[in-house]
């Protein structure tokens, strides 16, 4: 890919270690859990981008239909000569919709890629280059706080920072606040961020979102079962457990979990131990937080930015936020 790709950290970690401490930590929980970080196994992220493909899974095209719309809006309010640091693996739909704006109206850009997958990394960055001439990739394969590691280092450059897909949902609201707070303090003031949001809503929407018909959000939950079974050796029987979705409506929050359907006992050889599940007993993998535009502003205030403006879809589902850092950043 030449001169206009680096990539930065390429060196495969082993997760397996902490795989394995976190699951057994979160078993031996009540009630027990597991984190959604671990649904993104490769069969798992690839189940991931069937459900962004899902009818009743609206918040990418939501988000989508918003980047159609307004990205020449955004590119005018940032002003010319950014980088673009995207924090997670966005649909590069998405991010192509952004950087066709930008190369409107200058002829080269820079976007660092920060993801935890050093292939995802490599194959986004070639079909982009192989799409755009004026572009440069910087991949950054780690975790998030590698990429602020790289903003730090970089801090005289003008970033746009893009965290899309509503990911901030799956960090519970103080979670979400911290990590706004931390991405703040990475910037500096003429630095920009911009968030997608998915909008708090029907309750009947929201089921159906994350317990399609199909079953593929079903799916991509077992899935976690599947990956305890490859890398830790375990002996989950799959048809033994099944997807629930739950959502709160007070809270704002799509709760979902795998619950056992008989009195069983799971062995897990590379923990040395055996777990006993009751008929019906949870254990909780996922939580995805919705927001009201008031929560915006007030999520905004506590974190230290400044609300610059904000988009929504046709159907109101989902928001799309422009945050400053503000003056004192
Ligand atoms: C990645 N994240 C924002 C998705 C969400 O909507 O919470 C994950 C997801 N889980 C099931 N469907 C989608």
């Amino acid at each position: 890919m030449g001169e206009r790709f680096t990539l930065i950290g390429d060196v495969p970690t082993d997760t397996r270690a902490e795989f394995a401490a976190d699951i057994e930590e979160g078993l031996r929980s009540a009630p027990r859990r597991i984190a959604c970080r671990w649904l993104y196994d490769e069969k798992g992220s690839r189940i991931f981008e069937e459900i962004c493909e899902l009818k009743e899974y609206y918040p990418t095209r939501a988000e989508t239909e918003i980047l159609e719309v307004r990205s020449p809006r955004i590119v005018e309010l940032v002003g010319s000569g950014v980088t673009c640091v995207e924090l997670g693996s966005g649909n590069s739909i998405k991010t192509r919709l952004l950087i066709d704006a930008f190369l409107e109206s200058t002829s080269e850009l820079d976007y660092v890629s920060v993801d935890i997958s050093p292939s995802a990394i490599r194959s986004g960055a070639r079909d982009l280059l192989a799409a755009y001439e004026g572009l440069s990739v910087t991949g950054i394969a780690g975790e998030y706080r590698r990429g602020f590691e790289w903003m730090a280092a970089n801090s005289e450059k003008k970033k746009l920072v893009l965290w899309l897909g509503s990911n901030i949902g799956n960090l519970d609201r103080p979670g979400g606040e911290a990590f706004l707070r931390e991405i703040r303090r990475h910037m500096t003031r003429d630095d920009h961020l911009l968030m997608g949001v998915d909008l708090r809503k029907d309750k009947e929407t929201l089921e159906a979102a994350y317990d399609d018909p199909g079953g593929v959000t079903a799916r991509f939950n077992l899935n976690v079962l599947s990956r305890i079974n490859a890398e830790l050796g375990g002996d989950f029987d799959l048809d033994a457990f099944t997807h629930e979705v739950l959502y709160e409506v007070e809270a704002g929050r799509v709760v979902t979990n795998l619950v056992s359907l008989r009195d069983q006992r799971v062995r897990i050889a590379a923990l040395e131990v055996e777990f006993e599940f009751t008929d019906g007993e949870h254990i909780h993998t996922e939580d995805s937080h919705k927001y009201s535009p008031g929560e915006i502003d007030e999520l905004a205030a506590r974190s230290g930015f400044e609300r610059v403006e904000h988009w929504s879809d046709a159907g109101g589902r989902f928001s799309l936020e422009l945050f400053s850092p503000g003056s004192t950043a």
